[in-house]
């Protein structure tokens, strides 16, 4: 188990997939226009939702491997993948996904990307992609990604990476108190050593411009109001419970903040698109 539950990864996914940059979305197209097949190798998949919000952008034919250390969640994947294709045959150890007039060949590779980043990324792809995952990473883990991505020659596209920033409605008067302690838990480990958290874009521009790449950035902020209620009310719980477990903020305010009446949050991220500079 790592800790990502399948129905929290559910429960932002239409979100996660509405957020997303849509100019950059339109680069990454325009990047592999014509390519047939396009190999992708995805980082801590989860359940798939990258696959499902990126696969529409690529060409008719992809071959996609799906990395995740938690079994678990590369079983939700297959099922919910097989579920939301048009059709999907199991043969071996692929999965054949058709949907609309994709064809998408899926593999699924149970791996640790700390400790076995060269297993996990396997021999080369045109495409390294992930979702909502940098922020748990390290500085240096991502600096050794980018390295391992260039020796590959592969484009690298990511998405809805916290970038610090967290507004609720209506405001409360510990909210800067509460927002502060968070970001000082994203700065835990999360099994990469001291995690970037709110950093992390900019380590993966940075990390990923030395390697040798153009990058672009782009802002994928979860605006969250009417409809969202359900993901408000988690999203406002998982906050507490990160903050309280800092103790940097006294449990009376957390307690106070918990039961305040929330309507809607602004939750900063940004996604990373970087193209070798020889195409
Ligand atoms: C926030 S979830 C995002 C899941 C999915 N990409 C999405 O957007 O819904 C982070 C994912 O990274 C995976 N993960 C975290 N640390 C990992 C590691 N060291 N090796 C492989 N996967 C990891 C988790 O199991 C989880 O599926």
């Amino acid at each position: 188990m790592s800790g990502f539950a399948p129905a929290w990864l559910d429960l932002r996914e239409s979100v996660d997939h509405r957020s997303r940059n849509r100019k950059l979305e339109r680069a990454l197209a325009k990047h592999f226009d014509g390519w047939r097949p396009v190999t992708v190798v995805d980082l801590g998949c989860g359940t798939g939702s990258n696959l499902r919000a990126t696969s529409p952008l690529l060409g008719p034919e992809q071959q996609w491997t799906l990395v995740d250390h938690d079994q678990a969640l590369l079983k939700a994947a297959a099922q919910r993948l097989a579920a939301w294709a048009d059709g999907a045959d199991r043969q071996g150890g692929t999965l054949a996904l058709f949907k609309g007039a994709k064809r998408i060949n899926v593999e699924f590779r149970r791996a640790d990307l700390a400790g076995d980043l060269e297993g996990a990324l396997g021999p080369n792809a045109n495409l390294v992609t992930a979702s909502a995952l940098f922020d748990l990473a390290s500085p240096e883990f991502i600096a050794r990604l980018a390295a391992a991505v260039a020796a590959r020659k592969s484009a690298f596209y990511t998405v809805l990476t916290y970038d610090g920033d967290q507004r609720w409605t209506p405001e409360h008067e510990a909210d800067a108190a509460l927002v502060a302690a968070f970001n000082a838990h994203q700065r835990r480990d999360k099994g990469f050593g001291a995690a970037a958290g709110p950093d992390a874009p900019d380590a993966l521009s940075e990390a990923f411009a030395a390697a040798g790449y153009a990058v672009q950035e782009g802002d994928s902020a979860w605006r969250l109001g009417a409809g969202d209620e359900a993901l408000i009310s988690a999203l406002a719980a998982g906050f507490a419970d990160a903050v309280q477990e800092t103790s940097q903020v006294d449990a009376q305010t957390v307690l106070a903040w918990r039961s305040s009446p929330r309507t809607g949050a602004v939750v900063g991220h940004s996604d990373t698109l970087a193209l070798g500079l020889n195409g």
